[in-house]
């Protein structure tokens, strides 16, 4: 198998990592990535088809799981019981309870609250160059995700800070201090989950957490880790990844002069472009669980695959002329939000904030523009502006 040589924190590669994917995608599917150790597949067919392959998932094989090392013990507490690191039948009952209360119709109903909640937000703007970064972008996923799950507003600087120091583990520049304050991160958010439910047990609401809670309270569907577990993914999966696809789809729009696709008839297809074009999470890894062969490698238990979801937005032989952002182009489902099993559970959410959002934004201030050109910060696999310094 080919290697692909390439350092994920490299400079150039965190500003513009397409040239990259692309140079090795005309080698072929797969290439064995040295800072990873393990086969990396950068076409679109072989994303997909190995993320919807039952014989690949996220859980770790029973024999290879290792208790974690004493300063990770807090984070695993809760990491260990997430959807997202584990496999059928655990996986299901999980989705399952969080797939109840994610209905299209619930969705579909916070629509005027977010329009509400980005006009007041652009009330805030400041006069002349600000960053749009923490002024919108941020702000509104965690909002909306903080009223969904019932945890007060005043909160979200402090879900932000938890979060921030959480999704470290997942990103190339991980270090020992990363994985300390990821520790302490999970603790207290699990410390500050537990109090919060208990509230809500005593007294219910009409949000995430109440129900929760109720499903906890009817039998053994869920237990408190389970509970705690699960709000901790849907407060950090809820916002992390829209917030960079707020920045990223801003940074689209303001430099190509592509405005006009956010009118209500195109803003849908503009929202899937961006999502393509530039999206938010560019890797993820699977392990086999039995013998496969994928693109001619052969897999055998416990071997590992990492899935490019920003290369495979990029093939050339799934969308003409990929590199470049054309809102106008026909709609043919992405890499973004994954597939398969683990197919991301808030997309309808993220892509209602994204429409609403962005058009908001730019009706709002139709003469934004940049006042400094945007850098991309080194969070890889994670793809997400540090600063988008604008003027309205
Ligand atoms: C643009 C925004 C978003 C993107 C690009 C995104 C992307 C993804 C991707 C790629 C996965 C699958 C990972 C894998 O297969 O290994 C995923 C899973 C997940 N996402 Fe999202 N996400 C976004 C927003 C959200 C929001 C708003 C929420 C919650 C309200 C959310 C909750 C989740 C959850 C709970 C999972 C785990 C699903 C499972 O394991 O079955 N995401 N997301």
């Amino acid at each position: 198998m080919d290697r692909f040589h390439q350092s994920p924190t490299d400079p150039a590669f965190v500003q513009d990592p397409y040239p990259a994917y692309a140079a090795a995608r005309r080698r072929g599917s797969l290439h064995w990535w040295d800072a990873y150790a393990m086969p990396a597949a950068f076409d679109f067919a072989t994303v997909d088809a190995v993320l919807r392959d039952r014989r690949f998932g996220r859980e770790t094989p029973r024999e290879l799981a290792e208790a974690p090392p004493a300063h990770l013990v807090p984070f695993y507490a809760i990491d260990d019981h997430s959807m997202l690191e584990l496999e059928p039948p655990r996986h299901t009952r999980l989705r399952k309870l969080v797939l109840r209360a994610f209905t299209t119709r619930r969705i579909a109903a916070l629509a005027p609250e977010i329009e509400a909640l980005c006009h007041d937000l652009i009330d805030g703007f400041p006069e002349g160059a600000f960053d749009l970064l923490p002024a919108y972008c941020e702000r509104l996923p965690v909002i909306v995700i903080a009223r969904l799950l019932g945890v007060p507003e005043a909160m979200a600087p402090q879900l932000l800070a938890w979060s921030h120091a959480m999704v470290a583990m997942y990103q190339a520049r991980r270090d020992r201090a990363a994985e300390e304050s990821a520790a302490q991160a999970a603790g207290e958010f699990a410390d500050f989950l537990r109090r919060h439910a208990e509230a809500r047990r005593a007294r219910p609401a009409d949000d995430l957490i109440s129900h929760l809670v109720a499903a906890e309270d009817a039998g053994d569907t869920l237990s408190t880790e389970e509970l705690i577990a699960t709000c901790v993914l849907l407060l950090n999966a809820g916002h992390e990844a829209t917030v960079h696809t707020l920045g990223n789809g801003v940074k689209a729009i303001l430099e190509h002069a592509a405005q006009d696709a956010l009118a209500p008839d195109r803003v849908e297809g503009t929202v899937e472009e961006i999502l393509r074009f530039d999206p938010p999470l560019h890797m993820f890894t699977r392990w086999a669980y039995e013998d496969a062969e994928i693109a001619g490698h052969r897999f055998a238990r416990g071997d590992r695959i990492a899935l490019l979801l920003g290369a495979a937005n990029r093939d050339p032989a799934r969308w003409h002329a990929p590199e470049r952002f054309d809102p106008a182009r026909p709609v043919r489902p992405n890499a973004a939000f994954g597939a398969g099993l683990h197919f991301c559970v808030g997309a309808p959410l993220a892509r209602l904030e994204l429409r609403i959002g962005l058009a908001t934004l730019f009706a709002r201030c139709p003469k934004l523009r940049l006042a400094a050109p945007p850098r991309y910060a080194d969070l890889y696999h994670f793809h997400g502006l540090e600063r988008l310094t604008v003027r309205r």
